[in-house]
């Protein structure tokens, strides 16, 4: 794995805190060039790089709002002058479960910037590249299975968002880039999760009840792999966690 990772340029959003954090670290300790995007926790981004700088990797950290089209021109900007192209672009950055987000707020981040960022950054990606879009099983399957009432609009806005992402693969297969999915059941101990216990607990123990849920290590490693093991079809689907999403 440490072989096919070292020396990739890698952009993950999103990555200040929590999976994308964990996921920046795993990456820049196997020896990628981690540009670690954070929207406004400056100083937990620089934590980060600190971070896989002593595990002797090379980092950057950058402050972008993904909903933000000027902002994402400007980070790849700097992700290009400082590592060249980008090799794997890591769509981490979620939203929507904020205190006080206004009704469209989830689709803006959740579809509208993926596919903005997606856009943007084929345009700095040559042949062999790869983009992994991040979700959660409530997400993938939506529509599909039932979902808690609070995750209603993250549920159905990252759905849109992959598939969106989905809908580009023509044109990211012209370009020689591919596609693939991470979809994790709920990560324990993670922020989003702690927001839905307090509003529904018991949506959380029905996940807990049909085991352990992932760890954000776990989960984070799945994303590495996925950023650079070879896959059969661009549009891969890899999951973590939560087999009984995965009977039909
Ligand atoms: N948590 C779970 O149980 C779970 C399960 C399955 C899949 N996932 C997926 O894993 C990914 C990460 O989840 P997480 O729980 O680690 O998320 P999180 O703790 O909520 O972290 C979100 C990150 O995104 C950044 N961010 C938010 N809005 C942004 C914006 N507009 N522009 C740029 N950055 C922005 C935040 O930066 P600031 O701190 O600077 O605001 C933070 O670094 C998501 O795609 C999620 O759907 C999560």
């Amino acid at each position: 794995m440490t072989q096919r990772v070292a020396g990739k340029s890698v952009l993950i959003t999103g990555a200040s805190r929590g999976i994308g954090a964990e996921t920046a670290v795993q990456l820049g300790a196997a020896g990628a060039m981690v540009a670690v995007n954070y929207r406004e926790k400056k100083r937990r981004a620089d934590g980060v790089v600190r971070a896989i700088e002593k595990s002797g990797g090379r980092a950057l950290a950058i402050g972008a709002d993904v909903t933000d089209s000027a902002a994402i021109d400007a980070m790849l900007a700097s992700v290009a002058a400082e590592f060249g192209a980008l090799d794997v672009l890591v769509l981490n950055a979620s939203g929507g479960l904020e205190l006080g987000a206004d009704a469209g707020y989830a689709m803006s981040i959740n579809r509208d910037a993926q596919l903005a960022m997606a856009r943007a950054a084929a345009e700095h990606m040559e042949p062999g590249s790869r983009i992994v879009f991040l979700t959660s099983h409530q997400a993938h399957f939506h529509g599909r299975k039932p979902v808690p009432v609070e995750y209603e609009p993250i549920a159905e806005s990252k759905r849109a968002g992959e598939d969106a992402l989905r809908g580009m693969i023509p044109e990211l297969d012209s370009r020689g880039i591919e596609l693939v999915v991470v979809s994790g059941d709920m990560i324990e101990g993670t922020i989003v999760v702690t927001l839905l216990e307090r509003r529904n607990p018991d949506a959380v123990a029905a996940r807990t009840a049909q085991g352990a849920l992932p760890t954000v290590a776990e989960f984070a490693a799945a994303v590495v792999d996925a950023s650079v093991m070879p896959i059969e079809k661009s549009g891969h689907t890899v999951y973590v966690g939560g087999a009984d999403y995965l009977e039909q």
